[in-house]
């Protein structure tokens, strides 16, 4: 189908340029996730597997009434990168390169890596920014050096106009570790006080937002897949908006979260109590090593307890959710690897406020659904970045549908409801293709 023709339903929109040429991605940490995307994509391009779980490569999109009987891919329906065209390069604080990390992460058989073998190889980790003060537990020695922040940005800027000069277009994710807790300060505040922070070494100032000031600093976008501060600064924000280089964060929703955002809107739509949420989750990965420092998981713990106060509202129903006690353990459990398990205990009440109780035990796999996550996100930005009504909005709020705790706009208070979220990233694709919006209101079938 013609790309903004389709039935008549148009309006008048700023054209999206043409996702012509290389996409390139800087990948920050190669690790259990971006192993497990780059490996991916790489099998889907060669036909040895399908990418499920990924919106932009299975995902329709309804066009016009339900009688229409249209839904285009949604790969058909916006002018996305083809797979065929996504070129990977990235930074680890180790040297291994793909290959040795995603044998490492243990998460593809070794059938399937070793088939893979010959380009994962090719993709070796440029020196990282990496500082042990914001990730505890790791201690690496494939980093930069340099006399201070600003000296870092500047050979990550270095990289990226090196990286530039070899591809059309590039975004840049973050999918390395969690870091500590950190809280805006006034180095945050402009981009003024953030350049003199730089030059100043601020501590305020982490390793992943050297990188996301060098991404913005030259118009890339920046996806933020852990729960860091990183872009949620007004610095980066004026940054992204500036340098039409829109961002996204934070933290992909990937397994216990999603499924909370999946079951809290179904209890809060018909009107049920919930006064207890337990989840508890046990996982062996090199991410869970990291989080098993509180330093880190507080961060982790700040993302995914905001979700289930947003959704409920207590303000507006105290018979409801007032009471709710909500509380998230991880526990790192070596022998499970990535093979992550999740219970969660909840406690609700119906008709007169009797009790009644739900447990959810998901066992999961935490990269293979994190990885299509990735993907989707890179290539959403990519399509932001050539969409005149998104590039020069700053945070992608239409991207909430794939983060736990989804950064919005100052002031604005963030959508949690999977089902809200994938509503609003679908309009956003109808609204950026000049095509009417779906509003589920229906009426016109009864006229
Ligand atoms: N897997 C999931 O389902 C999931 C879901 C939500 C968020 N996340 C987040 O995504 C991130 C990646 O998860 P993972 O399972 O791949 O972890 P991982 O530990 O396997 O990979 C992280 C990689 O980042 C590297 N790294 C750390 N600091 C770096 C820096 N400053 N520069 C460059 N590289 C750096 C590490 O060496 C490691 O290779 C974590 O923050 C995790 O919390 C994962």
């Amino acid at each position: 189908m013609p790309k903004q023709e389709q039935g008549g339903r148009e309006t008048a929109a700023a054209k999206v340029a043409p996702a012509n040429g290389k996409l390139g991605v800087m990948v920050v940490g190669l690790g259990a996730v971006a192993t497990t995307m780059i490996a991916g994509v790489e099998a889907v391009r060669r036909g040895l597997a399908k990418p499920i779980g990924s919106l932009t490569q299975m995902g329709t999109i309804r066009l016009g009434k339900r009688t229409e009987n249209t839904s285009p891919l949604i790969k058909d329906f916006v002018p996305l990168a083809d797979l065929n065209d996504v070129v990977f390069t990235g930074w680890d604080i180790f040297e291994d390169n793909v290959y040795e990390s995603a044998a490492h992460a243990e998460v593809l058989d070794k059938e399937t890596l070793a088939k893979l073998k010959p380009y994962l190889e090719t993709i070796k980790p440029m020196p990282a920014v990496f500082d042990q003060h914001y990730v505890k537990r790791l201690n690496g020695t494939h980093v930069k050096k340099g006399k201070n922040k600003r000296d870092l940005a500047d050979q990550v800027i270095a990289d990226i106009r090196a990286f530039k000069k070899t591809v059309d277009r590039v975004v840049m994710i973050w999918c390395g570790s969690t870091e500590i807790f950190l809280e805006p300060t006034a180095v945050h505040k402009s981009i003024e006080a953030f350049e003199k922070g730089l030059e100043a070494n601020d501590p305020g100032i982490a390793p992943s937002q050297i990188y996301a000031y060098a991404a913005l600093n030259e118009g890339v976008p920046f996806a933020n897949g852990a729960p860091n501060l990183t872009v949620d600064v007004p610095a980066m924000v004026e940054l992204s908006k500036r340098n039409a280089a829109p961002v996204c964060g934070k933290d992909f929703k990937t397994g216990q979260t999603f499924m909370k955002t999946v079951l809290a809107p179904a209890f809060k739509a018909r009107m049920l109590g919930v006064n207890g949420w337990f989840s508890t989750n046990i996982l062996g990965n090199r991410d869970g090593e990291v989080l098993d420092d509180p330093g880190s998981f507080k961060t982790k713990e700040e993302s995914k307890l905001g979700s289930l106060e947003y959704i409920f509202q207590p303000e507006l129903y105290p018979d409801l959710y007032k009471d709710l006690y909500h509380k998230i353990r991880i526990n790192y459990y070596p022998p499970r690897g990535d093979e992550k398990e999740a219970w969660d205990n909840i406690d609700i009440f119906g008709w007169l406020g009797y009790p009644m109780q739900l447990k959810v035990n998901f066992l999961c796999r935490d990269s293979i659904l994190a990885a299509p996550v990735a993907l989707d996100l890179i290539l959403f930005l990519d399509l932001a970045k050539r969409a005149p009504q998104l590039r020069s909005l700053g945070v992608q709020e239409w991207l909430s549908f794939y983060l736990k705790s989804p950064q919005t706009t100052e002031g604005l208070y963030p959508e949690h409801d999977l089902f809200i979220q994938s509503m609003k990233l679908k309009n956003t694709l109808r609204h950026v293709m000049g095509q009417e919006l779906i509003t589920h209101l229906g009426l016109e079938y009864y006229d």
